[in-house]
């Protein structure tokens, strides 16, 4: 399968310096609340995580609300759904694995919280995967007959085997983005649900790699002290 590749400019994230946008972050989720949750759970996130896209405990607060997880009829003890807590995390459409298989051509759309670090390069081929759509090579078909994506199954070069489950998830203008932020077109929506998706596996990235810097420059002093004692302590035996 091809090799991913990130967003044209690259993630903002990426290399030893790099940030999350917390502006693209905020459009991830809207992407991720509006289009992905339809079928994926982010079940090691809840929506007070959120308040660190720059949200307030208000609007954290509207938005658990906003969204139903599963609950207990106090009445009858049934299970059934109630309005989202900020403790809540954020859960998967389907009642259980019967159901999101029978629903989905017998595929599980797995959660979604980890899988910018389960998958190699995870960033970029979440952002591949949701770009690289398109039909089957000809030449393909034409040497490997039987090599034809079966019915419900979708070609993607990006996908290990190729054939996924997942029918295209996005279409240009799909969802609308506020005042003052890119057109929402496939490209753009991709990079900002992978660059939300990579926050999710990783939030305290950026404390990460500062502590990182922070470390090696403790070392060079480290080291250099450790010279010039050496120097000191020597310095009389030629
Ligand atoms: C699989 C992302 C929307 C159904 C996946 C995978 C990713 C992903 C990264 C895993 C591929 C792998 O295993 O390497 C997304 C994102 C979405 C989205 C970011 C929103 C933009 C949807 C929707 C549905 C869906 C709306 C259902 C209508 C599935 C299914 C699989 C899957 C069934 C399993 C595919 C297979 O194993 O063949 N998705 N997805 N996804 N997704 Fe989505």
């Amino acid at each position: 399968h091809k090799e991913s590749h990130a967003p044209e400019g690259g993630f903002s994230f990426a290399g030893p310096f790099g940030k999350y946008d917390k502006q693209q972050l905020q459009r991830g989720l809207q992407v991720y609340a509006e289009v992905c949750a339809a079928c994926h759970s982010l079940k090691y996130v809840s929506f007070r995580d959120i308040e660190a896209l720059g949200y307030s405990e208000a609007q954290v607060k509207a938005f658990a609300a906003s969204k139903q997880v599963p609950g207990i009829d106090p009445n009858t003890g049934e299970a059934t759904t109630r309005p989202g807590l900020p403790t809540d995390r954020f859960p998967s459409p389907y009642p259980n694995a019967v159901a999101a298989a029978a629903a989905n051509n017998n595929a599980i759309p797995p959660d979604l919280s980890l899988m910018a670090k389960a998958r190699h390069n995870g960033s970029e081929y979440i952002y591949s995967l949701l770009t690289g759509y398109q039909a089957q090579p000809a030449e393909l078909l034409e040497h490997f007959p039987d090599a034809k994506t079966p019915d419900g199954l979708y070609y993607n070069p990006y996908f290990a085997n190729l054939n996924l489950a997942m029918a295209p998830p996005l279409s240009d203008g799909q969802v609308t983005y506020g005042d003052g932020n890119p057109e929402p077109t496939i490209s753009q929506m991709s990079a900002d649900v992978a660059a939300f998706l990579t926050w999710t596996a990783e939030p305290k990235m950026e404390k990460r790699k500062q502590t990182g810097w922070a470390v090696l420059a403790f070392l060079l002093f480290a080291t250099i002290l450790a010279y010039l004692s050496k120097k000191q302590i020597w310095a009389s035996i030629k």
